[in-house]
């Protein structure tokens, strides 16, 4: 069973951003039930890098296209998606470095980053964008 179960109103509107958000939380159900399978320490380190690599991929999308529309909150939507990118590079660092993880927390952080991030932030850019640009 999924954790986080995709809903429409989780779409912001714009379709490639709404399929890599789905693949986020695809990633996100991956990781629990790798979890709840017991399978999750074999699996945490390649999970976490995929996670890096395509959130810092669909995070450099996003601002491009910010960029490109003048958004005038450009600059804290950048500093959040950082916040995020170096929360989980420190915990992958972290246990390259040997260290556990605590998967619980890691779950919570994931599901209301994502959750929060998507309802609030994301949907503000593209609401602004759409009201300049029609
Ligand atoms: Fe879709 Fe701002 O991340």
């Amino acid at each position: 069973m999924p954790l986080l179960i995709w809903d429409d109103c989780f779409n912001v509107g714009i379709s490639e951003y709404d399929n890599e958000h789905k693949h986020l939380f695809s990633m996100l159900n991956k990781t629990y039930d790798a979890f709840v399978s017991g399978s999750i320490h074999k699996e945490l380190e390649a999970l976490l890098r995929e996670l890096i690599d395509f959130s810092v991929s669909h995070f450099e999308i996003e601002e491009r296209w910010m960029a490109a529309n003048m958004y005038s909150g450009l600059l804290e939507h950048k500093r959040e998606h950082q916040r995020f990118t170096t929360k989980i590079c420190v915990l992958h660092k972290s246990m390259i470095d040997g260290n556990n993880v605590n998967v619980l927390e890691l779950l919570q952080l994931l599901e209301t980053w994502f959750v929060n991030h998507i309802l609030v932030s994301d949907t503000e850019y593209v609401f602004s964008i759409s009201d300049i640009t029609h």
